[in-house]
């Protein structure tokens, strides 16, 4: 019996040309399946930063203190107010303030002390000042803002210069007495 005739499939100049085509549009997948994560990494979409949040600890933050953090990509002040502090902020007729708010109305019950705003001023968005360690704290004992003077009490609340609105509180929640979830 003669065998039978034998057929090589890739001198088919048809069949050469599908599986050419094949292995590039594969390679293509492949490459965008391997360089997406990494594009998303660098570059979180607003949906991914929209949900994210920051767990802060407190315990080590002392009346009087205040740090420098960040939420979502931007400064976040949390101050432990001191007793003075307190009533001085409570000392202040509310309806006499450019963007009336209580201290009460800015903290959480029975956590007076615990002030947390975002650290960007509400006039064009420089990070004011009085977080750190030694910094100006303008004179109204808050945060003040060096890029044209506005100055915010120990409520964060502004008092003086163009900043329309008090420094911004976020949604926060405590989730233990030291420790805070913000977002
Ligand atoms: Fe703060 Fe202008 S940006 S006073």
């Amino acid at each position: 019996e003669a065998p039978a005739p034998h057929h090589d499939e890739s001198h088919d100049p048809r069949r050469r040309d599908f599986i050419n085509i094949a292995a590039v549009a594969f390679a293509g997948v492949g490459a965008g399946v391997a360089v997406l994560p990494l594009i998303n990494q660098m570059n979180p979409s607003a949906d991914v930063l929209a949900q994210a949040t920051t767990e802060i600890d407190l315990s080590k933050i002392l009346p009087g203190q205040a740090i420098k953090t960040s939420f979502r990509k931007q400064p976040l002040f949390v101050r432990n107010l001191t007793p003075a502090e307190i009533a001085a902020a409570d000392a202040v007729p509310v309806s006499e303030l450019r963007d009336p708010q209580s201290l009460a109305d800015r903290t959480k019950p029975n956590k007076k002390n615990w002030l947390i705003t975002m650290g960007v001023c509400t006039h064009l968005g420089c990070v004011p000042l009085g977080a750190g360690e030694g910094e100006n704290k303008g004179p109204f004992g808050g945060y003040f803002c060096p890029c044209h003077g506005s100055a915010y009490d120990t409520a964060a609340r502004i008092r003086k210069g163009p900043a329309p609105t008090n420094l911004v509180v976020p949604d926060y929640a405590f989730s233990s007495d030291t420790t805070v979830t913000v977002g």
